[in-house]
Order: structure tokens, then sequence, then C-alpha cells
């Protein structure tokens, strides 16, 4: 059975800042797919991480369906609704275009997809990160798809052994969409060359080169090309297939072990590591840290398990511990070098008028 995976995200609203969702604009949400999705869809996951509320859907649409993205879009205006009457912070702030015309690319919320012909077993991991970009995901899955440091399946799957294939987007093109593919393992290095710059060049999509199926997508949308001026860090979203021709879910997990830094944080403006969480977990230190959630499902003729909270397990503890240690050595160089991101990528804009108006008292001495 060909399936879709869709998992369509948005920020609409929080309660004491850029915290959480409040449960009655979740509610909002949930009750709008509830009663409009029946004839469309098969089955839906919502949950927030940190601001932002994923809708995870599946459904026999293919990508990109008019009806299917216009359930998130109309859900997402229903919950703005509410938090708008709750005086929520940020009531609708990722709903950038009025009228909805086609699809939500390109309109604000962020889009991962992917249509496949379903295993007789599907797990999947459904990841959700916020106060961070989609570059967050480069490192994990440059390490779960391409190290076999990382992903012993790389050595002792026949099928594995074949590599991956990656597509990166040019995130910084913005009249469409440039991409390059990139076969693993001959082509490490490039992808490497690539993937380190994480604000300019983004993992779309992973592909077996065994068998040609689809194991990840990430969703790519930076809002600032959409807005036209820097509006928020584009908190991702990403789907990746797991077992059997694919990492283990183990492999794909791993790498959020290291807290690796990223871009975001407070007003978007600073590098903090990644902490992984548990599910519908909100913000808090410096608006962060930045913060990755992971449910896993199973999946039978469309039809979702219950959510695995893959970051719950006690082991991930010490890793948040580590990643706390290591977001507060970070914060003791306050704005200072690293610290903050360079100037291309900070989310404020005020610092140029400030460095506009120190330019004028610059003098030249002879
Ligand atoms: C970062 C983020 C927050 C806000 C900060 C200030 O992506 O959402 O760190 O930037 O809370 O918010 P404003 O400028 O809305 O008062
Ligand atoms: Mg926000
Ligand atoms: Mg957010």
């Amino acid at each position: 059975m060909k399936l879709t995976l869709s998992v369509i995200k948005a920020d609409i609203g929080s309660i004491g800042g850029h915290i959480a969702p409040s449960e009655a604009l979740l509610e909002a949400v949930r009750s709008h797919v509830r009663e409009h999705g029946r004839e469309l869809i098969i089955d839906n996951y919502i949950s927030h991480t940190g601001d932002d509320i994923a809708i995870l859907m599946t459904h026999t649409h293919g990508l990109s369906h008019e009806g299917v993205h216009k359930l998130a879009w109309d859900a997402f205006l229903a919950g703005t609704e509410m938090a708008r009457q709750q005086g929520l912070y940020g009531a609708g702030q990722d709903l950038l275009k009025d009228a909805f015309s086609g699809n939500v690319r390109g309109m604000g919320p962020a889009v991962a997809e992917m249509e496949f012909e379903e295993r007789p077993n599907e797990p999947f991991l459904f990841f959700a990160a916020d106060k961070t970009d989609p570059g967050a995901f480069n490192l994990p899955l440059y390490l779960a798809f391409a190290d076999a440091m990382n992903t012993p399946g790389l050595i002792l799957s026949p099928k594995m052994a074949k590599g991956f294939r990656f597509v990166i987007m040019d995130v910084s093109h913005t009249e469409g969409d440039r991409v390059i593919e990139l076969n693993a393992p001959e082509e490490i290095y490039d992808i490497a060359a690539l993937l380190r710059d994480t604000e300019r060049y983004v993992v779309e999509s992973v592909w077996s080169r065994a068998t040609g199926e689809q194991a990840a997508a990430v969703a790519t949308s930076r809002l600032h090309n959409i807005a036209g001026k820097y509006t928020g860090k584009d908190d991702p979203v990403m789907l990746v297939r797991v077992q059997m021709n694919f990492p283990a879910t183990g492999e794909v997990l791993a790498p959020y072990a290291i807290g690796h830094f990223v871009a975001g944080c407070m007003r978007g403006s600073h590098q903090m590591p990644l902490m992984p969480v548990g599910l519908n977990c909100g913000t808090s230190y410096f608006d962060g840290p930045p913060l990755v959630s992971c449910a896993a499902f199973a999946m039978h003729g469309g039809k979702l398990t219950e959510p695995l909270d893959a970051f719950a397990h006690p082991f991930w503890d010490t890793v948040r511990n580590r990643v706390a240690d290591k977001a507060l050595e970070m914060r003791r160089q306050g704005f200072f070098g690293a610290a903050m991101l360079p100037m291309s990528e900070l989310e404020y804009t005020g610092i140029m008028e400030k460095l506009q108006a120190l330019e004028g008292r610059f003098t030249v001495r002879r």
C-alpha cells in the first residue's frame, strides 16, 4: 500500500512568551483535524515541542496534497483564533500569508513529507526541534547514514553497505529549490564540506542506494526567505524510517548524545547545544536550550500506534545534564565571540542601526 506521511508544524502562540502552547490551543487544533480530516486522512498525531505545534498525518494522497495541507493550515487558523482569545504571545506568528494557495510551502509552516510503499512493519521516527533551524539535523543525519563509527549497520548489513544518497539544499537560494545529490560513502568529504555550513546547506532527504527507498525527509524552509526579512528561526521537523535496509532506531538516535552546538536559542541569535527532551516539553533557560524531541511509531495500513517517547529513557538524563553544563559554559561568555551568531544570522536587526549610527563617529587618524 502506497502511503504518505506528512508533518506540518507552526508556532501559532504560546503561554509565558515562547515557552509552549496552551492546552486550549492544542485542543482547538486537534478538534479541527478530528472534525475535518475524517474523509481525508487515515490517522494523525498532534504534539508540541517548545512553542511549535506539529500535525503528523498519514494518508494516500501523495506529497503537497492541497486538501491535506489545507487541513493543517485551517487547523492552525482555528488554533490562532484560540491563541488570540487567550491572549497568547505570538498568536499566528508563523502564518505569514493571508490566503491559502495550493499548499503550505512558502506560507510559513514547516513541512516534511514522504511517500512510500508501506513495509509489512513500518517503524519510523518523528523528530521536532525548537529554538534552532533545519541545519541542526545535518550532523545527526551525517553520522547516522554515512559514518560507520556511529552506525555499525554500514559494516554489518549488506544492504546498508551500499550506502545512502544525500539530497542537500542551498537554502540561501530564494528563486527556487537549489539542490545537489551526493553519494555516501564515495563522496563523504564533499557531503561534509557542505554540511558544516548549517545556515546555508541543509539535508533535505536521504535515500537508500540499495533499494532506492527514501529514508529521511527534513523541513528545509527558511522563514526569512519567505518574509524577505528575518522573522525567526525555522524550528524544523524530520521523518526518518528505520530498521531493515535503513539504520536502526538506536543508530539514528545515538548522535543526539553529543549535544552539538546549533544556531538559535535566545532571540534566535546564539550558539547553544541541542538538548534531547521528552515529548511535549517547553523551553526555559535562556529561551532554550535548543531542544529536540522524538516520537517513535509503528504503522500498519496508515494506522499509527501510540507514540513512544524516544528520549524519555533514563540514559538521556545524563546527556541532558551534560548539555546543561555545556550551555552554562557557553553562556559565561555572553555576547562574546562564538557565543553569538554572525551578523547575517542575527534574528534582530536593531544592531545594524546601532552600527550604522556609530559609523559617523569613526575618524581616520592622519
Ligand atoms: C527565539 C525566540 C525568543 C524570542 C525572545 C524575545 O527564537 O523565540 O528567544 O526571540 O523571547 O521575544 P520578543 O522579541 O518577541 O519579545
Ligand atoms: Mg516562537
Ligand atoms: Mg519555536
